[in-house]
């Protein structure tokens, strides 16, 4: 398979390079770095992506930009760099590479744990989150072709808590390696509109 990684470069996207590329062909993406150039806030710049790529089998998304902070001291502002960067990025890379994909292809997102175990300065991670989940369920039942999508949760990623760790405090995290495998089901498995949680549960 031909498989696009946007955000190849970052913590859990090198993981998922090195997962994915062991039997496919992976194209690297990233806003400053990679095979490609791709900023996901803004969809002329997706648009470009794939038309320089040309025809692939898989999207995965492990970019994606949300503020962290005090509930009291969000704005509008504030809230809005995850709306247009880690959600709508990431629904647009859907969108728009809706015509470019091969048939039976699919796409990977990626949400995170807060919007179901939240921390105090993840109101607009939660809010995000829980949309690209409910996103990827909705568009699941109606995406032509054989077309597939999913998203994968993970949990803290071990190689993050240099500094992520005070925000996660009793959290237990996972190597960005486990997290990959998500992606590798995702992608090379069979199913659909899936919410894969890794490294974490609902129950915790
Ligand atoms: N790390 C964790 O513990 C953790 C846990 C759960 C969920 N997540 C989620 O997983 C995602 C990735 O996290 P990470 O820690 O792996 O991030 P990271 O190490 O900061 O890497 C981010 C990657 O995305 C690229 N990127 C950033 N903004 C972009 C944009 N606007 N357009 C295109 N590419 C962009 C960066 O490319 P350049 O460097 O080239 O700019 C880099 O390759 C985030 O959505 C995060 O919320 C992370």
């Amino acid at each position: 398979m031909k498989i696009i990684v946007i955000g190849a470069s970052g913590t859990i996207g090198a993981a998922v390079v090195a997962e994915l590329s062991a039997r496919h062909e992976v194209v690297r993406a990233g806003r400053s770095s990679g095979d490609f150039r791709v900023d996901i806030a803004d969809p002329a710049s997706i648009e470009r992506l794939y038309t320089q790529v040309g025809a692939f089998d898989a999207v995965v998304c492990t970019a994606g930009k949300v503020h962290f902070g005090a509930f009291d001291q969000f704005t509008p502002e504030k809230f809005d760099i995850g709306l247009r960067d880690k959600l709508m990025g990431q629904v647009n890379l859907v969108m728009l590479g809706l015509k470019h994909i091969r048939d039976g292809g699919s796409f990977t997102l990626t949400s995170g744990l807060l919007n179901d175990d939240p921390i105090r300065e993840g109101v607009s991670a939660a809010m995000v989150n829980g949309g690209l989940e409910g996103f990827v369920r909705g568009t699941a039942i109606v995406l032509p072709r054989g077309l597939r999508i999913n998203v994968v949760s993970p949990t803290v990623i071990e190689e993050s808590l240099p500094s992520y760790a005070p925000y996660f405090r009793g959290t237990k995290a996972v190597p960005a390696s486990e997290a990959a495998l998500g992606y590798a089901k995702s992608v090379e498995g069979a199913q659909t509109g899936r919410v894969y949680r890794i490294g974490w549960s609902r129950d915790n």
